[in-house]
């Protein structure tokens, strides 16, 4: 039997618009403090797109980037996933425009909405159409506008979200680099803890929704952060004992940028050393979708990962979704 195809991440880029919201801006908009920020969530500053600019023009600029470093015929692609939960619109989907965007002709696309665990789920999607040998070249995106949803007078929930985006290349390994395997699960209770009620149709636009700010993202925080303590040590431990590793054997730990006490709280929990843990919260916050190539961007940088490094991904978010991949470094 021929060995099974495995799927590699061949490529990597990453947008964060310029403009800059730092602690102190917020509080001058509401009653919070710089050192109550850093010391409950552990960010300084989170970058906000201008008005004007979605979530498919940031998730173009990633592509742009990725591009730079790994320059390839965009035509190649075979498939766009988009992870979101701030698409440009309803429908069409942010795939479509973006694939419009970076005028590619022969490909399709949709997205994947999974909160905070987007870019998890369309990774993990696009990795299957890599293994089956149907494609070559998939391009999995994490863009969220989180600005254009967030309630800027809500303290609790101002302070988190940022805005950015990150996309990578899947292509066919031919040296066993790649996704190992990935766990993840769906837990529709918590759908009540997080969420945006308006615009959909159950609450369709209206004076009304707009008036009791529908349009904005809700959230019990205390809720949301019990749960993904919980399940982000669950989901870590449960991929790396699928694979009887444990976590000594990982080289480099990404979890999703949510806070830095849920972060810390996990590699606590699996015996990880600080060194060997992505934490960029501190300049970007919560950009949902985008956190976690973004911080592959920051373990590179920083020199936390490299060519053949064993890297732990992991999310939670809305839904309540989480997931976890094991990856071996391609580059
Ligand atoms: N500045 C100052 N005080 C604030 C504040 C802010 N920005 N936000 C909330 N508070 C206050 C609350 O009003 C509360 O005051 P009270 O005791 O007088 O009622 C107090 O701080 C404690 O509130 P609590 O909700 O218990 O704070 P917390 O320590 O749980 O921190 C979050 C709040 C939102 C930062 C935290 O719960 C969290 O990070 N949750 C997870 C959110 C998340 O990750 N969301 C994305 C999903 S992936």
């Amino acid at each position: 039997m021929s060995k099974p195809v495995r799927a590699k991440i061949s490529a990597l880029g990453t947008y964060l618009p310029p403009r800059v919201l730092t602690n102190s801006d917020l509080e001058k908009m509401v009653d919070t403090s710089n050192e109550w920020i850093l010391e409950r969530v552990g960010i300084r500053e989170r970058h906000i797109a201008d008005k004007g600019v979605a979530a498919s023009d940031m998730a173009v600029l990633a592509v742009q980037n990725l591009l730079e470093s790994h320059p390839f015929d965009l035509q190649e692609v075979d498939l766009i996933i988009v992870g979101t939960v701030t698409p440009d619109m309803m429908y069409p989907s942010t795939a479509c425009l973006v694939q419009h965007k970076l005028g590619i002709k022969n490909t399709w696309g949709f997205d994947v909405s999974a909160g905070c665990s987007g870019f998890v789920y369309a990774l993990n999607t696009g990795v299957k159409f890599v293994e089956s040998g149907q494609y070559k070249k998939v391009l999995v995106i994490g863009a969220d506008k989180n600005s254009a949803m967030t309630d800027y007078t809500d303290r609790a929930v101002c302070i988190i979200f940022g805005d950015g985006a990150g996309a990578v290349l899947l292509e066919p390994s031919e040296d066993g680099a790649g996704v190992i395997d990935h766990v993840a699960q769906i837990e529709g209770a918590g759908g009540k803890f997080l969420y945006m009620p308006g615009g959909g149709s159950l609450n369709p636009a209206s004076h009304e929704t707009v008036n009791q700010k529908m349009h904005y993202i809700h959230q019990d925080g205390q809720q949301v952060f019990k749960y993904a303590v919980k399940k982000m040590a669950e989901m870590t431990e449960r991929v790396l004992e699928k694979n009887n590793l444990s976590g000594k054997d990982v080289d480099c730990f990404i979890a999703h940028q949510a806070n830095k006490r849920i972060i810390t709280a996990t590699a606590d929990r699996l015996g990880m050393p600080l060194e060997k843990v992505v934490i960029n919260i501190d300049r970007f916050g919560n950009t949902t979708a985008g956190t976690i190539p973004i911080a592959m961007q920051t373990a590179l940088e920083e020199k936390k990962l490299k060519k053949g490094d064993l890297l732990l991904i992991a999310a939670v978010g809305a839904g309540f979704t989480s997931g976890a991949s094991l990856i071996r470094w391609a580059f």
